[in-house]
């Protein structure tokens, strides 16, 4: 895992610490410059505070629009599940979010049940800082992170497919009737 990301990390020009809080540059692109004339951003990753979780429901909502998680679902994530309520920041502003849950009798399995950067931050990096910094923080105690994904969606999927994940199967009706899902995984069993 750690080299898949990092050669993905390497060739999005984002540098990646892997410290506990960990601090990551992302090189935004200007234009027809990139990559000579950049603008770095200093990103900080990690588990929500108690104070970011109102930030993270409005971002969800500014995300998923009417399909969003309710706000109080957040508050009961973190509670129950601190380290897996995860955060891009920027000066303290939460740009992006990701949600994971454990499986109950699979202590190895991961679900990432939401992924979501702020509409303004979209298409600058951010999205793969967000999971590829959670999957770091999480690697020593998991061996498949798992999640669904709209098969319409295709830049989360790329952005999936960057950091390893593939297409582990298709399922009709999951949504609601007519609307399938993908669900894809990032199986480290055959980690070195
Ligand atoms: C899907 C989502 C999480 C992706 O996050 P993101 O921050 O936009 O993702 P990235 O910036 O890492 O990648 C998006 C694109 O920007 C490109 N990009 C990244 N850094 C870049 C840079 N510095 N300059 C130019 N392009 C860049 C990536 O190559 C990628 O291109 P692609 O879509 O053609 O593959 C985000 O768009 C989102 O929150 N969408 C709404 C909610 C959602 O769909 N969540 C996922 C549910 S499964």
């Amino acid at each position: 895992m750690r080299q898949r990301a990092d050669a993905a990390a390497g060739c999005r020009h984002i540098r990646v610490d892997f410290s506990p809080e960990v601090t990551l540059q992302c090189r935004y692109n200007i234009g027809f410059f990139w990559p000579y004339f950049g603008v770095f951003m200093d990103f900080q990753t990690g588990p929500a505070t108690k104070a970011e979780i109102a930030a993270i429901a409005e971002l969800e909502h500014a995300a998923f629009g009417e399909h969003c998680y309710p706000s109080f679902l957040f508050r009961q994530a973190f509670d129950l599940w601190p380290e897996l309520l995860w955060c891009v920041r920027d000066n303290q502003q939460v740009l992006a979010y990701l949600l994971a849950a454990p499986m109950l009798h699979r202590p190895k399995v991961l679900n990432i049940m939401s992924v979501a950067v702020a509409p303004s931050q979209q298409g600058k990096g951010v999205g793969q800082v967000l999971v590829q910094s959670f999957c770091q923080s999480q690697q020593q105690n998991v061996d498949i992170f798992w999640l669904t994904v709209d098969p319409q969606n295709q830049s989360a999927q790329r952005l999936y497919q960057r950091l390893g994940f593939t297409i582990a199967r298709y399922e009709e009706d999951y949504y609601h009737p007519g609307e399938p899902r993908l669900v894809m995984e990032l199986d480290l069993t055959n980690k070195t």
